[in-house]
This record gives structure tokens, sequence and C-alpha cells, in this order.
């Protein structure tokens, strides 16, 4: 059983095979929340909850004179805003025109077999095998008016995950004005915490940073109407010790799209409160009588084994429960795209000519990028008029497609479904479907501005161009791209809306749209976008099974990118191409080899004009390719270990996969400097079983001599030079 609720006791615990976490109705109502961590057996929690004075903390009006019972020392499950806890909170509403007070308690609750579903909104889901998962909705009562809150907990229990959502409703007669409503809020006790988050910019997201969290409150998030280059919305919490393979860490992701805000108090006690959802920045959302409004889901999951344990955990449960394209379990295409073979100069002709070299390297697909459609011979104009150019491109796509799939390729190409250029046909009918502030001048963001998906005959010209354009070709896959942050929100129909609400509809027009093309085009494989990794999140992931990592193609940087993106996500998921050197964006040279190892650390393909390749770069991105093919279902399924760290090891990065069954492991090694006189170093494997052997470069030894002593790495012969090397376990 995921969930044991003691009625007497009034104890809800929820059970995983790796962690547990509880939760308590005190005598007052209030759900106070009492653990977060290793599996714990048949324990209330509440003990840990130790009554003192705290007048000087504040307690709530119907306790007055219990100077013990202060909620601004509790843990509490969620925190709102009102009742005399001045940390950060959870929710903060009231009725329209009145000060926002609120004050929850328990009011009923239900369990039932199988996950939630949140309408509109990305959501883990159950499979039919998933027997194990259940649903567990407490529902709090404002004290005082009718004014409900159900907490929907999902416990995956053989996966070691539990996602969380909040939905408000109002049962009352006047409006509910919601100014904040996060998808989750947790309580620590007092005990040194580390915080690790993903910063970065465009070209190097997901940067890896820990530091330790100090008294008052740290925050993350975006700002910009998607989840971002800046900040990811996904946080670790670990115990000061915590090291790849032990301590505590507590991951807490928001399946969110847009604007989001993590916060993190470490309060006057020393207890930490984390709370995650939705940007609340100039927030605000009306309900009337009987309306609800649900919070995007957030997943927690904890590991008493390092971080590697909590990525092992995230990344099984997204690939397993997250991700619904029909191609999560299928090879996907290795593909060459045009983006930094052409960019905006092409012609069908030259498009050919690199789909011809394609095919005879045995790639799978030719995607077309940006500049096919409309006036697009550069970053200025023509976002919004979905008709191929076929004067630029001499022929329509129809016409190209054909002779490319001819070729023996599949053929896909790129949109940007949500932008609009003021130069455009479209532009000039709709200037109203854009965002902007009436009487000023709209910001732009690579020149361009952003559709109002808030409003639905938006969001129908969007399926509309979107079924034109895979309704004229063979089309196998579309990289839907997001060149800009958003801003200048303001509704043309109802300026009255607060931009935080906007941005909210911007993304749940968004997701119904993805919704439309997924259900629509189940066989489509789907890329996401977002000027590389600027949307790299878990949203994302259960409309788009790939996401296009980083615009950064330089394999060295690539290593610190991948690396912080594998915390939180699975490796299938990261899109990762070969391009040429120097590279565009930094000017460095690395060897071929190297930009292949590092690319087949996610979805694998080219972004070269393949008539360039020298004949030596060409022998090898043949090796690349059988290579990445034969062990195809290792690098999409295999536990993927972060083995030697780019920020801790100048000299060399290294990380591996590992068959589930432990039979068949990969590790790549990439060197990031030179030395004279060197030692040979080596690295230690994990994963692997002990006991077992495996034949390395025609050699055998134990599981245990390879994770214990190591593999001893050959010297590199050149700058960035690297070493990828298979592992067979040798049978008895
Ligand atoms: C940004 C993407 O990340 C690139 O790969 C490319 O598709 C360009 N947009 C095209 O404008």
């Amino acid at each position: 059983m995921a969930i044991r609720i003691d009625r007497l006791a009034k104890v809800f615990t929820l059970q995983t095979d790796k962690s547990t976490y509880q939760m308590k109705v005190d005598d007052h109502g209030t759900l106070l929340h009492t653990y977060f961590g290793a599996m714990a057996e048949e324990t209330d929690f509440s003990y840990l909850i130790v009554p003192e004075d705290h007048g000087y903390c504040g307690q709530p009006g119907d306790v007055a004179g219990d100077r013990t019972y202060s909620l601004d020392y509790y843990p509490l499950e969620y925190p709102v805003h009102g009742n005399g806890d001045y940390r950060i909170k959870a929710l903060k509403a009231g009725w329209k025109g009145q000060v926002p007070c609120l004050d929850l308690r328990y009011a009923s609750h239900k369990t039932y077999r199988g996950k939630y579903a949140l309408e509109g909104l990305p959501a883990l889901f159950a499979n039919q095998a998933d027997q194990d998962v259940e649903t567990l909705e407490i529902t709090l009562k404002d004290l005082y008016e009718e004014i409900y809150v159900t907490l929907f907990y999902g416990v995956f229990e053989k996966k070691g995950v539990i996602t969380r959502s909040a939905v408000v409703e109002n049962r009352g007669d006047k409006v509910l004005e919601l100014r904040r409503v996060m998808s989750a809020g947790i309580d620590f006790p007092a005990e040194n915490l580390d915080l690790i988050r993903f910063y970065g910019k465009h070209t190097c997201e997901r940067q890896f940073e820990r530091s330790g969290l100090f008294h008052g409150i740290t925050e993350i998030g975006s700002t910009r109407g998607t989840s971002s280059h800046q900040q990811n919305p996904f946080v670790i919490l670990c115990s000061r010790d915590a090291t790849e393979d032990s301590g505590d860490c507590y991951g807490v992701s928001l399946l969110y799209s847009g604007g989001f805000k993590m916060q993190a108090e470490r309060d006057q006690f020393g207890s930490v409160r984390l709370v995650c959802g939705l940007q609340d920045d100039d927030f605000s959302w009306e309900l009337s009588k009987g309306e609800t409004f649900a919070a995007p889901e957030a997943v927690l999951a904890y590991s008493g084994q390092g971080l590697t344990g909590l990525s092992l955990c995230l990344q099984e449960a997204y690939q397993d429960n997250l991700i619904r394209s029909s191609w999560k379990n299928k090879r996907r295409p290795i593909l060459v795209n045009n983006w930094e073979a052409t960019y905006f100069d092409f012609h069908a002709d030259k498009l050919l000519a690199i789909a011809e070299q394609a095919a005879s390297l045995g790639l799978d697909m030719l995607v077309l990028d940006d500049g096919w459609f409309g006036k697009r011979d550069d970053d200025n104009s023509g976002l919004g008029d979905w008709q191929v150019n076929e004067a630029k491109l001499g022929c329509s796509l129809r016409e190209l497609a054909d002779r490319i799939n001819d070729m023996g390729l599949e053929f896909g190409i790129w949109m940007e479904p949500e932008m609009i250029s003021e130069d455009s046909d479209l532009y000039r009918a709709h200037p109203d479907w854009a965002f902007r502030v009436p009487g000023r001048v709209p910001n732009r963001g690579r020149n361009q501005l952003v559709l109002d998906l808030s409003r639905k005959e938006v969001r129908d010209y969007m399926k509309q161009s979107i079924d034109h354009v895979l309704e004229s070709a063979n089309i196998a896959y579309v990289k839907w791209d997001m060149n800009r942050s958003i801003d200048c929100v303001c509704s043309a129909v109802d300026p009255s809306i607060s931009q935080g609400a906007l941005y909210h509809r911007y993304v749940l027009g968004l997701y119904e749209v993805l919704e439309y093309v997924t259900v629509r085009y189940p066989e489509l494989l789907l890329e996401g976008c977002s000027g590389g990794g600027g949307r790299f999140d878990a949203g994302m992931l259960y409309y788009t099974p790939q996401i296009w990592c980083s615009d950064n193609t330089d394999a060295i940087e690539r290593l610190k990118i991948q690396y912080g993106t594998s915390f939180g996500y699975p490796m299938s998921a990261v899109s990762a191409h070969v391009s040429v050197c120097p590279n565009h964006q930094n000017g460095r040279v690395t060897p071929f080899q190297t930009r292949g190892i590092c690319a087949m650390q996610g979805a694998f393909g080219y972004e070269l004009d393949l008539g360039r390749l020298s004949g030596e770069d060409w022998k090898e991105a043949k090796r690349q390719i059988a290579w990445y093919r034969k062990y195809d279902e290792l690098f999409r399924n295999g536990r993927y270990y972060r083995l030697v760290s780019p920020y801790e090891n100048q000299d060399f990065t290294a990380w591996s996969y590992v068959a589930k069954d432990q039979s068949l492991a990969l590790l790549s090694v990439v060197y990031t400097d030179l030395h004279a006189n060197p030692h040979a170093a080596r690295v230690k494997l994990k994963g692997l079983s002990g006991q077992a052997r495996y034949r390395l470069e025609g050699k055998v030894y134990t599981g245990a001599a390879l994770m214990l002593g190591g593999v001893i790495l050959p010297k590199p012969k050149q700058n960035y030079d690297s070493y990828m090397v298979c592992l067979e376990q040798v049978l008895p």
C-alpha cells in the first residue's frame, strides 16, 4: 500500500520503495508536515514537533491563549497567507477587494488507485503495468469562508516519486482573488542543507551551482514567460555532506514551461521551507462561485544514496511516466540538420546535396531548419506566414520531402508557431494578435513579437498552420522552436487581465496546441527547442520526447551543459549534434571523434555540411553512426552515471551508461587539458555487478575491480582527445 492512513491519529503516510512522506492533522485541524526522507515504517513522526512557548511568533485567532501553538514555527503542509505564519507561503488569496487572508483546516480526504490528472496541464501518468500508483486528495477549508483547497498527491511506489498539486475552489458567493498559488511547499527540520540549482544564459544552460542556505530567502525563478535559459525549474536540497554516492538528496521539479518561482527560506529556528510553483509577480486570478484553479504539478523525489540515486530515480520516472510520445521507446532517427550548415542561405539543390551525403553515410533523416517559409532570409521577418517559399526553395515542400524520401531518408522541419514578425502577412492582417501594451512600441527579442496564445482565434490559427504544413508533405519530425522571452504582455481583448495571469493563460494555450498536435499526429517526432535549451523542462517533456539542449554545439562547453541537464532529466531527451570546427559559437577546435562522443550523450545527429567532411572525418562519422545504432538501447534506456565532474576535474570528464541488467556498459571520457610527463589516470565505474566479469578491450575484469580500482585511461594524444569503450559481461 503506497498510502497508509491512521484514522485515529489522523496521520497520512505516503510510502515509496525509496522514501516516506508524512502529514498529520492536529487537534486544531491544521495539516502539519511531519516527515520526508528515507523509508520509515509505521512511525508517527509528529513526536518531533515539540510545543514550546512561542508567544512572539503569533497564534491563530481561534487558539488564542496557547502560546505554544504557532503556525510560524510548526512545519506546515501547505502554508497560507493570513494565519500568523510569517515565512514564505504557498497560497495567498481572499475575496476580491478585501484583504487576502486564509486559515485552512482539514475537511475531508479520499484515496484511489491510479494517478489523478490535471486538465490542460502536463502531469505524470500511470501506465497499465503501474498497478502500484495511488492518489491521495486532502481537502482543506478556510476556517471562516467557503474557500476550499484540495491537495493532490500521486504516489509512484516503485518509482520512488511523489507528485503534488493544489486545486483552489470557490464555493462562496463572492469573487475569490488568487494572488499566489504554489504547487507545493515542503518544510524540512533544522539541519544544514545545501541548495543545488541550474543557472545559465543562451548557449550556456543548466550550469551546476551548489551553495549552503543562509538565513532568509533564496529565490530562483523566471519572469520571462518561459522556464528560461537563466534558471531551470528543478532544484535539489541536500545534506551538506551529500556526494554523488551518499547523503540525503531531495529533488523538486516543476512540470511547467512558463515563468516559475522556487524559494527556499531558512527561518529563525534554522528550519528550511521550500515552495515552488507559478511565478506570482503581478499575478491575480479571479474565481467566481463554483470555479477552480489548478497549480501545475510538482514532482518530489528523495534519495539516501546521493545525487546519482536522485537522478536515476527522476530519469526513470520521466522516461516511463512523463514522456508520452509514441517515440519514447523507439530508436530515434540519427539526423542531419541544415542550420549550422547553411543558416538562411539554401535552395533545394543544396539541401538535396546534403541529403545525398546523409544517405550514403547511413543517416535516417534530414531536418530543414529556419528560413523555408514566407519572406525569411534572415531572422527579421516572416514568422507567422507558414507557407513554403517556393521561389527560394525552388520546389514545393512535398517535392523536396519526396525526393529526400526517395533517397531513403525521412524529412523533418522547423517551425516557431508561437511567434509573429512585424514584417509578415499575418501581422499586417492581425496586428492585435501580438502581445503589446497599447500606445507603446513593443519590446522586441530577435526582432519578433509573441502571439497572444490566450486567444482562441490565435490558437486556432496555430493549429491550422501546423495542419497545413504537416499535410503538405511527408513530414516525420517537427522542431518546435521559441526564440524570445515574453514581455509587453497585455491582452487586446481584455487589457484588465493581470500580466501574471496572462502569462499563465499563454502557457495553458501553448499546452492546448501541443496537446492537439500530439493527439492528432501520434507518429510525429516532436523536438522542443527555445533558442537551444531555454525551455528544457519537465512540462515540455510531456509533449516533446526530446529537446534541443543548447545552441552551443561546442563539445567542451556541452560537457557542463549536458552534465547539468542530467541531474533532473533523462538523457534520451537531450538532443545533441556534431557540428564543424572552428565551432560557430566559441571558435574552439576539437577532434571530430570527441564531438561525436559528446553528442552521443543524447538524441544524436549532425549539424554541418556533410559534403565538406574530410576523408578521415567521413570514416569517423561512419564509425559513430554504427556505434550509436549498435548501442541505441543502452543510450536510451541505460542507467546514466556521472563519473567525473567537469567542475571538479580540470583534466577530463567521464560518464557511463549501464544496461539495466548490468550486462553491458559504455564508458566515455573527454580530456579537457594536457600535461607533459603525464601519469595514466583512472576512472572508477559505477552500477556494474560486483561479481560479474566484464571484457574490456580484450581483457577480463570483475565488476568489483572496475568499480573499486577503476579503468586505466589511455593518455590523451592531442587537445580535447576522447575515449569511448564498451564493457560486455562475460557469461560464466
Ligand atoms: C534557435 C535554435 O536553437 C537553432 O537551432 C535554430 O533552429 C535557430 N533558432 C533558427 O532560427
